[in-house]
């Protein structure tokens, strides 16, 4: 089967990287989150003082700055890589939930994070899930995919997943964090969370993982299989 690109964006917990990892496990492709890339950068400019507000600043700490993406074989993920430092598990706290989505509008961040996914997806065979995935980064991939579910249900979700962490974290903290990310996120100036107008949407309030699964991977095999038309 010919290696196609898959791209995964919607809103904030909609169940992006759970669709995404398992479409890669399936097919055999390298899942990419970049959304940890953002996350990434924001708990360095915390740690460091960086102020992003000024262009200067943030230029000189991105030449400091090393991503990369290790595959843990006993989480069965590629994990996120700090400058040498596994940060996979640091970058999920709230402290980085509530700064993330400004600094991933400061267009330098983007531009840094952007050149870098793009080249990740250089050998196809890759499923990528974040924000502006189908519109900016990937703007020829064979399967993009638009992902939806009810904010209520995308509440519940995030904070089961906070809980585990934190359990002093309350529902309506969860809920704030999440309408304010989903607000930055779709109304900052450059790349702003958007539709593909060739994405296929799915709306997941009512799927069951499974359900969503087999939907998704029904489409990549459409998908497939144009491509295999296109190349004979
Ligand atoms: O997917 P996530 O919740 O881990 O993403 C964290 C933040 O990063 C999110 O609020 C928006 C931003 N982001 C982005 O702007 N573009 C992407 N491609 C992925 C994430």
């Amino acid at each position: 089967m010919k290696k196609i690109i898959i791209t995964i964006d919607g809103y904030s917990s909609c169940g992006k990287s759970t669709l995404a990892k398992a479409l890669a496990a399936e097919l055999n492709y390298v899942f990419i989150d970049s959304g940890a890339m953002y996350r990434a950068i924001t708990l360095y400019f915390l740690r460091n003082h960086v102020d992003w507000n000024i262009r200067e600043e943030v230029l000189k700490a991105l030449k400091n700055i090393s991503l990369e993406f290790i595959y843990n074989y006993i989480t069965g993920i590629s994990e996120i890589h700090l400058n040498d430092e596994n940060v996979e598990w640091l970058i999920r706290d709230m402290v980085v939930a509530e700064n993330v989505s400004e600094v991933a509008a400061v267009k330098e961040v983007r531009e840094f994070a952007v050149a870098q996914q793009q080249k990740m997806g250089g050998e196809k065979g890759i499923v990528m899930d974040g924000r502006d995935i189908g519109t900016t980064v990937f703007p020829d991939a064979e399967l993009k995919i638009f992902l939806t579910a009810d904010p209520a249900v995308r509440v519940e979700r995030r904070f089961k997943e906070m809980f585990t962490k934190n359990p002093n974290i309350t529902i309506d903290e969860v809920k704030t964090n999440l309408e304010m990310r989903d607000f930055i996120d779709s109304n900052r100036e450059f790349s702003p969370l958007r539709k593909a107008e060739d994405a296929v949407v799915i709306d997941n309030s009512n799927l069951t993982l499974k359900e969503q699964f087999k939907l998704a991977m029904k489409l990549v095999k459409e998908k497939t299989e144009v491509r295999e038309l296109n190349h004979n």
